[in-house]
């Protein structure tokens, strides 16, 4: 694993074994990539079902609960308290945690030493979700659980496995049952392996884990907009693994690559700014990575919003394939320079901090004749290059035309310059289209606002997996990593027009 400069030396990785997976024919093989998350509450079924999935898919079985349960076991016994952050983190990185996936349940190896039946005791299972609730603590699991997600395909189950470990998995689900059924599952279980507990215990203990998983403040327990909700309390265990497996593959039909090339009639105004555009992205010596997947009509471009240069740079990453419809600040349609080039692009402008019908008309009629629209979905720029939040305007418009909307994350771009300046590199990238009508938060009877808002954070995830992406290419910067520690640390929230003047920081 890389070592990363922003978080201390690399944690040891966790070691995984394939299970003896067995492809059933019939079923037909999914890509070698295939990234499966399976999120939900203690005992809605996530590692019966996710290990027989991996099984059918012929994927990498990981249960990412098992880390947390197997730290939460060495602070017990090293006589850590599970509030002790910097105990927990150094148990963490003093130990070597091992994952064996085999057909019964995970193995877990502590340091060499085999803690499978101590990590599934019901005193573990007290106090794991605290150990779990640290983000220093989350923040490194994720980097493990990351890194095996990107060396092959996988299904693993957890709780954030959806929401932040792998925000662009190629599928995504949710398993749910009533609060009685997960109780019984979790009775049996302990049973099963010998321990004598009582039944309103167990209800009591899975409710109370209930609450602490989903309201901890650090990647709490949430539904991904884009995951498929099962809920199984009825359902038999092959019922439920073929309505799984069934979701898994309409998702991934959903997630297939775009196809086709584009076509269309570039207008005069438009080759000319590309011609423009195009030099400057070979003078800067700009790099795009995933190009392809804004081959299409009719699409949302929504980039995170460093710099002025943004639509520029933008424009530069992808030369030549279709009208970008900006929408832009009104004050951007004033003056010169911008908005000699605003007008000339045919941008529309919106009134920022109101709902601009006018402007969401326009986008409208623009994605409907199948240009595309460049929207920055946090309505502001924020030049330390850290993703902010994400508005509801986005949520709004992906409802309103059904758009596929394209993820960018733009790097380097308040400096762009030949090598990328000495800030940051000069890098864009894109990620999958995500799709309306592949968004299950669709059927969840939510208020349109309430689904913006899913949407919302979706993009904030997607906008810092890329952003993790483009460090492994390109490692932070100091100015990357310092800007990094002023966001986190409450220093800089805002707009900063002096943060990159001063110097140093
Ligand atoms: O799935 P499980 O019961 O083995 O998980 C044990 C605990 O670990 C659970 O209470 C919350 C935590 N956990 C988490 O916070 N994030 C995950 N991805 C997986 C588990």
């Amino acid at each position: 694993m890389r070592s990363d400069p922003g978080r201390g030396p690399a944690p040891p990785a966790a070691g995984y074994e394939a299970p003896g997976s067995c492809v059933l024919e019939s079923y037909g093989p999914v890509p070698p990539d295939t990234v499966v998350s399976i999120d939900g509450p203690a005992g809605s079924g996530k590692s019966t079902t996710a290990r027989a999935l991996a099984e059918r898919l012929g994927l990498l079985y990981v249960d990412s609960g098992a880390m947390y349960r197997a730290l939460t076991w060495a602070a017990a016994d090293a006589g850590v308290d599970p509030a002790d952050e910097p105990g927990l983190l150094s148990l963490l990185d003093a130990a070597e945690l091992t994952l064996k996936s085999s057909r019964g349940e995970t193995e877990v190896f502590w340091g060499g030493r085999d803690i499978s039946a101590a990590v599934r005791t019901p005193e573990v299972e007290a106090r794991v979700s605290a150990v779990s609730a640290h983000a220093a603590v989350r923040e490194r699991m994720v980097a493990r659980q990351r890194a095996l997600g990107r060396r092959q395909g996988v299904v693993m189950e957890g709780r954030d496995i959806g929401t932040v470990v792998f925000p662009l998995a190629s599928a995504k689900i949710y398993l749910d049952a009533t609060l009685e059924a997960r109780a019984e599952r979790r009775l049996r279980q302990h049973r099963r392996r010998g321990l004598s507990v009582d039944r309103g215990e167990v209800l009591r203990e899975v409710e109370a884990r209930d609450r602490r998983d989903s309201e901890r403040a650090a990647s709490p327990l949430r539904i991904p907009p884009d995951a498929m909700v099962i809920d199984n309390s009825t359902l038999t265990l092959d019922d439920q693994l073929e309505a799984t497996e069934a979701a898994v593959r309409r998702l991934l039909a959903y997630r297939l690559p775009p196809t086709g090339h584009l076509e269309g009639e570039l207008s005069l105004r438009y080759r000319i700014a590309f011609a423009v555009f195009g030099s400057v992205g070979r003078f800067t010596g700009l790099r795009v990575v995933g190009r392809e997947h804004a081959n299409l009509h009719g699409c949302i471009l929504a980039p995170n919003h460093v710099s002025s240069w943004d639509p520029l740079i933008l424009g530069a990453a992808l030369a030549g394939k279709n009208h970008i419809r900006s929408i832009a600040k009104e004050e951007l349609f004033r003056l010169p320079p911008s908005a000699l080039l605003y007008r000339f692009l045919y941008a529309i402008p919106i009134k920022r901090n109101i709902y601009d019908t006018a402007a969401f008309d326009q986008a409208a009629q623009v994605l409907s004749e199948g240009q595309n629209l460049l929207f920055f979905p946090e309505g502001m720029r924020r030049v330390y290059g850290e993703p902010g939040p994400v508005r509801n305007g986005l949520g709004l418009i992906m409802q309103r035309t059904g758009a596929p909307c394209v993820p960018i994350y733009l790097r380097g771009t308040l400096s762009p310059q030949p090598g990328g300046g000495p800030r940051a590199p000069l890098e864009v990238s894109f990620a999958p289209a995500i799709r309306l009508h592949a968004l299950p938060v669709l059927g969840r009877r939510l208020e349109p606002r309430a689904i913006s808002r899913e949407i919302g954070r979706l993009f904030e995830a997607i906008y810092r997996e890329l952003q993790e992406r483009s460090a492994d290419r390109h490692p932070f910067t100091d100015w990357e990593l310092e800007a990094r520690e002023r966001v986190r640390a409450g220093i800089l929230r805002k707009e900063s027009r002096t943060f990159h003047n001063r110097r140093p920081l």
